[in-house]
């Protein structure tokens, strides 16, 4: 069987980013799945944002603002207390149910697995070793190091670089279509985690090499190719 380098991005794709909804819902009540989802939206366009004016901060900078931003902009007074503790939940996500199985199937295979991520490599660490999954991968590799966020192709490249993948035989595992088309950009594969059939993939030019709807799905295509 080819042995691949796999490139995991993390916050919503290994780990749920709505783990925070329980939290939230004891904080401000029914609109919790909103807050929560505004939260996620506004972090990541203040990475994109921050990549655009080369201003970068680290990612955890970004969800800290965004946390800000969106008490503001929903009107809802939360404590330093309470954005502590939300925060604090943001290093402790949960994996998706799927995560264990998947990642415990590509080691046994002997292929090579990354965490590959906008979070710096102290968060990363700590959210996967929280969520049981951190002795899976070789490595993490962070845009921490190149000072941008993704879709910037120079973070795909870096990962190149430090695992010395070739791009043909590198798949970009996620949920986030940005950072799918990020991946096919410098020529990596892509699968598309699509994880609820309400998400839409960009209508660009490119399409992922492979959409799924499960993480184990991967793993079962995989074994199928090797036939
Ligand atoms: C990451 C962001 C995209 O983990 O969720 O890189």
């Amino acid at each position: 069987m080819t042995v691949n380098t796999f490139a995991f991005d993390v916050y919503g794709t290994l780990v749920d980013t709505s783990g925070v909804v329980e939290l939230l819902t004891d904080m401000v009540g029914e609109k919790a799945q909103q807050f929560s989802d505004n939260w996620r939206n506004k972090q990541l366009e203040y990475s994109f944002r921050r990549g655009l004016m080369k201003d970068y901060v680290k990612f955890s900078e970004c969800t800290r603002q965004a946390l800000d931003f969106t008490c503001q902009s929903v009107g809802q007074d939360l404590t330093t207390q309470q954005k502590n503790d939300l925060l604090s939940k943001y290093n402790s996500l949960p994996a998706f149910q799927d995560a264990l199985e998947a990642l415990s199937r590509l080691q046994s295979q002997g292929h090579h697995c990354f965490a590959f991520s906008n979070g710096d490599p102290e968060s990363v660490d700590q959210v996967l070793r929280a969520a049981g999954i951190r002795n899976f991968f070789k490595a993490i590799i962070s845009v921490d190091d190149v000072k941008t966020f993704k879709p910037n192709p120079e973070v795909y490249r870096y990962f190149l670089k430090q695992t010395g993948a070739d791009a043909n035989n590198t798949w970009l595992i996620s949920s986030n279509p940005f950072d799918v088309l990020g991946g096919l950009n410098v020529g990596m594969k892509t699968a598309w985690v699509k994880r609820s059939d309400k998400m839409v993939f960009d209508p660009w030019d490119a399409t992922p090499t492979i959409t799924i709807s499960t993480l184990t799905d991967f793993s079962h295509h995989l074994e199928e190719l090797s036939r």
